[in-house]
């Protein structure tokens, strides 16, 4: 655990965590950083107090001592959220000291009851504030749904420091530089990855949310932004929520000028039509990624398809139906509400076909409103013919996506 002083009277505590499914179902390559906020005034105040996922808190109470803060002197824990990745400590940290106060907003005190059968807990509206001494005030402003119903920002007056949960966080574990203005620029590009993977994991399934919470945000004094995970934003916090706009235009249809090409093939027929297509991307100058469904994880598939203005479905029928794991990725897509992305298909079938109508199954069925060109079909292996409408319907899917580029 790191140890950071962010602002006067301010510290972070922060973890990187790693090998864990988060949420237990995403599998993050590269870790993610767990931070916790100390605001000292005359009281003191934890603003999502982390610990690691092997559950000791004994960790964070180390490290408290370690910045001169002894644990039973914490008057306060702010609950931003009540995701037990920001909360568990809270039924061992009683035996340390009993009369705290737990702040919270009324959706976060129901659970924090029923998880962890807490009630000293004080419930918070917008606005409300809490004077710590020292001048340092604190006010809460809830953004309910951003990921969980229960979620609020806190505001420290004094140094203009925004505490804002999940809120423009992002996956990826911390080497020395926590700061925004510290990152390198291989850094600054990790954590732009890192933090679509996160949004497109995490968050997309709120983007309506996800955009009055950057509203909220722009309507408050903001010199630091300090969320629960990732970097911590002091030089430029409108970068962040410039980035956030950007992803939530992203859920909706837009993305970089890439393609992400999400396939799957029985016995490489298909596969065969997805080597002609990426010659076209290859000599069109697009950037693709491919993502082969079974194998690739969930969390890269989702970012990868976030992020890129056109998606290529290519997928065989199998069983009369669409091939089972590309019909289960675009189903998890469908989930995330991930809408309005030019899109082309195409697929070899065997004994009939019938791909193409779950395909559409899954887009109604979920309100995915994908811009899909139409369909490429043919019987075993493509043949020259074949691949002609396969370089037709990728030139297609070229130009449809110049509308939705957004850097
Ligand atoms: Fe940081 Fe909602 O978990």
């Amino acid at each position: 655990m790191k140890k950071i002083q962010i602002a006067d009277g301010i510290h972070m505590l922060t973890m990187n965590v790693e090998d864990i499914l988060f949420e237990g179902i995403w599998e993050i390559a590269n870790g993610v950083t767990l931070n916790s906020y100390i605001v000292q005034g005359e009281k003191t105040a934890i603003i999502d107090g982390v610990i690691g996922w092997d559950g000791v808190p004994e960790t964070l109470y180390k490290n408290m001592e370690e910045i001169g803060v002894a644990p039973g002197s914490i008057d306060y824990l702010i609950v931003n959220h009540m995701e037990p990745d920001h909360s568990g400590w809270i039924s061992n940290f009683r035996k340390i000291r009993d009369d705290f106060t737990i702040i919270c907003t009324d959706k976060a005190a129901k659970m924090v009851s029923s998880f962890y059968g807490e009630d000293k807990i004080r419930v918070v509206k917008e606005g409300d504030t809490l004077d710590l001494g020292k001048g340092k005030v604190l006010s809460f402003h809830p953004v309910p749904n951003v990921h969980w119903p229960d979620t609020m920002y806190t505001h420290e007056k004094d140094t203009k420091t925004l505490f804002s949960c999940d809120m423009f966080g992002s996956f990826g574990r911390m080497g020395e530089h926590c700061f925004d203005d510290e990152l390198t620029p291989e850094e600054k590009d990790f954590f732009e990855f890192e933090g679509i993977r996160y949004y497109s994991n995490v968050m997309a399934t709120f983007t309506s949310s996800v955009k009055k919470a950057i509203e909220k945000a722009k309507s408050l004094e903001i010199k630091t932004i300090a969320p629960g995970h990732g970097p911590v934003y002091r030089r430029n916090p409108g970068k962040i929520m410039d980035d956030y706009s950007r992803f939530a235009r992203y859920a909706e249809g837009a993305g970089k000028n890439e393609v992400a090409i999400l396939w799957g093939s029985m016995y490489g027929m298909t596969a065969k039509a997805v080597e002609y297509a990426e010659g076209i991307l290859q000599r069109e100058g697009i950037k693709y990624n491919k993502l082969e469904m079974p194998l690739e994880s969930e969390s890269e598939m989702v970012a990868a398809v976030l992020k890129s203005a056109g998606v290529i479905i290519a997928a065989p029928t199998y069983e009369y139906k669409l091939f089972p794991p590309v019909a289960a990725a675009l189903n998890e897509l469908g989930r995330k509400r991930i809408t309005g992305k030019a899109a082309f298909r195409f697929g070899s079938y065997g004994w009939s076909g019938g791909a193409e109508k779950e395909l559409y199954e899954i887009m109604e069925r979920n309100k995915m409103n994908w811009d899909l060109i139409e369909s490429v079909e043919f019987e075993g292996a493509p043949g020259a013919e074949d691949l002609k409408k396969v370089e037709a319907g990728v030139l297609e899917l070229i130009k449809k996506m110049r509308e939705r580029v957004v850097l």
